[in-house]
This record gives structure tokens, sequence and C-alpha cells, in this order.
């Protein structure tokens, strides 16, 4: 393997042993060693920045309809752990706030912003303030499928790093990269190769693949000398490159 130092990023915290973006999710990956945490925000009716990856509450929590349609108040009445286990009967859904409150001591934050389609709109200011609150600016990288959304961050706050993913090479990477002004991406594990990593790295440019649970997956993408791997196999990931 090339590189000895690639930070290993708890998906959604630890979620392959608790339920997914929630406090005991954190918990978990800090004791299971992450480097790194990834978790996605959504915002709520009145405009609160919740960590929370589908825009709808169905799937991870005992209530129904979408984020947009809740206030925080109203959100945070809603058990967020039972779907997972009864021993998590009663997690609630966390303010960004309260997750950078819980992960502030991890050496990378990944905050991935959702704004896929017409929702989330003013969501970059929330996440900056957050950011800034907790003094997290150095470690933070902001993520996105929704590019645009990083080019508001960045131009509100030129400090921040933000990492475009991408599920496809785009066209010419590198200046992709450097019309967005940024030294960092976070691409699907399935379109790296060593060419695209040799490539980046010869342009410095980082890169945090994304979602790697294969242990042959895991890896290769260390073969290939990745900056960061994102994963739900936080420990195994770990252990491997030991
Ligand atoms: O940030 C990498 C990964 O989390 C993106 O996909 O759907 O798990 O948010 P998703
Ligand atoms: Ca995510």
């Amino acid at each position: 393997m090339k590189k000895v130092d690639i930070k290993i990023i708890a998906h959604r915290g630890s979620a392959n042993k608790t339920p997914e973006n929630t406090k005991a999710s954190f918990v978990q990956a800090k004791e299971d060693g992450a480097n790194g945490v990834e978790f996605d925000v959504h915002l709520t009716k009145d405009e609160e920045a919740v960590v929370i990856h589908d825009p709808k509450i169905d799937r991870v929590s005992n209530g129904k309809g979408f984020i947009k349609d809740y206030t925080l108040k109203e959100l945070k009445k809603i058990d967020f752990g039972s779907y997972y286990g009864k021993k998590f009967k009663g997690e609630k859904i966390l303010t960004l706030s309260e997750a950078l409150q819980i992960t502030k001591d991890f050496s990378l934050i990944n905050i991935e912003i959702k704004k896929g389609y017409n929702i989330n709109q003013g969501i970059e200011k929330k996440v900056i303030e957050a950011v800034k609150k907790y003094d997290l600016e150095e470690k933070t990288i902001i993520s996105s499928y929704n590019h645009e959304s990083l080019v508001i961050t960045k131009n509100i706050n030129s400090n921040l790093k933000i990492a475009p993913l991408f599920f496809a090479k785009p066209y010419q990477v590198v200046q992709y990269l450097k019309n967005l002004n940024t030294q960092y991406i976070h691409p699907y594990y399935l379109m790296v190769n060593q060419e695209l990593v040799d490539e980046l790295h010869k342009n410095d440019i980082k890169l945090n693949v994304y979602t790697v649970d294969n242990l042959k997956d895991i890896k290769l993408m260390a073969h290939y000398g990745v900056d960061g791997i994102i994963t739900n196999q936080t420990k195994k990931a770990l252990n491997l490159l030991k």
C-alpha cells in the first residue's frame, strides 16, 4: 500500500451499529477510532439546520413526512432511534450545532449539504454559521452533489474547504475543480483508478472516496493512495490499514 496516513471517515457516524446521523452513531464512531466523521444536513420549516440524510423522516424515525414541513420543536418530539433497535429508543434528531458539539474533536468533519431539488434554500449560511460558532473551519470539509451550493458556500467564506461529490468523472476534472476554486474532491469509489489519483495529486488535489465498505475495495483504494475513505466499516477499515 502506498499511503499510510489515510483518514478513515465514518459515514453518517458508525451507522452499521447505531441509528445513522445520531448522537449514538457519532459516539460509536469515536469509540471505533474513526479519524473523521461524515453527516448530512437539511433545513426544517423554521430554517434550522438538522442532521439527517433523506428529505423525509420516514425511513429513520417513527414519524412521516418531509423535514421541510416540520419545525425543529416538532421534530424533537419524534423518535429517531427505535426503528433501529429498542435500546436506541428516544434518540433525537440533532441540530447541526449539536452534532458539531459532539464531533468537534475528530480530526476531520465532513458536512454534506443536501440540496438536490427545490429545498433547503439558504442552507449554506446556516452551515457556515454553525462551523464558525465552534471554530471548526480548519478541519471541516463541506461537500455536496449540488456544486452551485458549494460555490455559494465558498463565496460567503473563502476559508472553508469544499468538496464536490461525483458519481462519474467529469470532463476535464482538474479544470472543473479549479473553476470551483477547490483542492478537494469526493468521488464515488467506482470511478477512481490509479490514473485519476495520480492526476489529482499532481495538481495538489486531495480525494476522499465514498462509500467503501468491502475490505477488498478499501485495500484497493489504499493501494491507489487516496487521502481518505468514507466508510460504514470504520473498525474493519482501520484494522486493515494498521
Ligand atoms: O459523502 C459521501 C456519501 O455520503 C454521499 O452519499 O447518499 O450516503 O449521502 P449519501
Ligand atoms: Ca452523505
